[in-house]
């Protein structure tokens, strides 16, 4: 019940709070979009906090942001072990670069009086919820690695259930805590956005970068000089500004693979022959990959039985992988006795998908190395919860016909089904 409040009921309470609260702010007083700078009170740990937090969060965001709209092509880029890697090893510093920068923005919110007068109880609970955010997700990379691989396949088909209005969370529920906590505690922030300075997300102030310098006019010498040491200080900072959006820019095009494209346009290379035919070999897979899917799909709606195997070709010692009715993978093997046994693929911790070999009598998960016992299902060892739930099956003879007296000396005859709201 409260995983459906907290993944169902949180998140679209956050997103119309969100839409609604931030156009009643724009509309009744849109100066109060911003975050009220407090850089004339205190500027020196400003700087060291605000600029690290900012570049540091802008980078996590980005990463979320491409996890989560375009799965597919985060998935096949990390599947090469070194861009996992990378993009881990990114992920991490930038947490780390963010969650010193907030620290620096806490503390000197609580130990400067200036400050402090100025300082809201919401500012307090927003500094709170992010410190606690960061936190969260870098223990969620480091305790459970390989984030940009696993979420591709989990949280982003959950996000996306979420904002197709066909909420789906049985992609989230069976996480581990932190990391349920982790996905709870951005909704909240998210809800809290309209209500706080973090609206100022809202208004990047963009005409500021290229806007002309403006031109006071002063009487006296000396306020003269202070406002060309003041105009040079804001051309530093538009300096600093159009660097920021140039790196982050840059960022986004590495991410997105854009640059791909872009440099070769550049170059004028051109693709040969082979390449070309590789390109569309490409595409003509992904199609027929994505036509099977969509016949699985109607066949799983439409069929009260579903085909697996024939008997005779299934194996002991490894699985034969199909589609459940959840559209989820599964495997299936010839137990000892010669029956079939049938598990879900879907790794019990964070779902990735079981190796189909069995070794030592036991299957492997290499997400983060759980073992399950192959008679049972059992975990042996490793960070999965549950066993790998059994799918349960009927047997057909060669007239199609339902078995209910097995014969074993006919088992070669049989064929393996799974049966419509039996495994739900
Ligand atoms: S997903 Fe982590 S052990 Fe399987």
């Amino acid at each position: 019940m409260h995983d459906y409040f907290l993944f169902v009921g949180l998140p679209y309470i956050a997103l119309f709070s969100l839409i609604v609260g931030v156009i009643y702010r724009f509309n009744s007083d849109k100066y109060s979009i911003s975050s009220l700078s407090s850089q004339f009170l205190e500027k020196e740990k400003l700087l060291w906090g605000s600029v690290p937090w900012h570049i540091g969060i802008i980078v996590i965001l980005l990463g979320h942001i491409v996890a989560f709209t375009m799965p597919s092509f985060l998935h096949a880029l990390v599947s090469n072990v070194r861009i996992l890697y990378t993009f881990e090893a990114i992920g991490l510093t930038f947490a780390l670069f963010a969650l010193c920068g907030l620290v620096i923005l806490f503390i000197r919110r609580l130990r400067n009086a200036r400050i402090q007068a100025v300082t809201s109880n919401m500012d307090l609970v927003v500094l709170s919820l992010l410190t606690i955010q960061i936190l969260l997700g870098i223990l969620t990379s480091t305790l459970f690695r390989w984030g940009a691989s696993w979420s591709t396949h989990t949280l982003a088909p959950y996000i996306q259930s979420i904002f197709l209005f066909r909420p789906d969370i049985t992609y989230v529920t069976s996480m581990p805590l932190i990391v349920k906590l982790h996905i709870a505690n951005a909704w909240l922030i998210i809800l809290l956005i309209p209500f706080s300075r973090l609206v100022h997300i809202f208004a990047l102030p963009l005409e500021y970068l290229f806007r002309l310098p403006q031109i006071v006019v002063w009487n006296s010498r000396k306020q003269e000089e202070a406002v060309i040491v003041a105009q040079a200080e804001a051309e530093s900072r538009r300096y600093f500004l159009k660097a920021l959006i140039g790196i982050t820019g840059g960022l986004i095009l590495l991410v997105t693979g854009i640059a791909d494209k872009v440099i070769p346009f550049f170059r004028g290379a051109e693709l040969t022959k082979k390449e070309k035919e590789e390109l569309l070999n490409n595409k003509l897979e992904k199609m027929k990959a994505a036509i099977k899917q969509k016949e699985l799909e109607s066949e799983r709606l439409t069929k009260d039985f579903i085909y697996v195997a024939d008997l005779k070709d299934l194996k002991t010692d490894e699985g034969m992988y199909f589609t459940d009715y959840q559209m989820k993978p599964a495997l299936a093997f010839k137990g000892n006795n010669g029956l079939p046994v049938l598990y879900s693929a879907k790794c019990t911790h964070l779902g990735c998908t079981i190796i189909n070999k069995v070794k030592d009598g036991k299957l492997l998960c290499p997400c983060h190395i759980s073992h399950f016992d192959i008679k049972t299902g059992n975990v042996i060892d490793g960070p999965a919860p549950k066993p790998l739930p059994q799918i349960k099956y009927i047997l057909m003879d060669s007239n199609t016909q339902i078995v209910t007296n097995i014969d074993t000396t006919k088992l070669n005859e049989y064929k393996v089904y799974i049966v419509k709201g039996e495994n739900t």
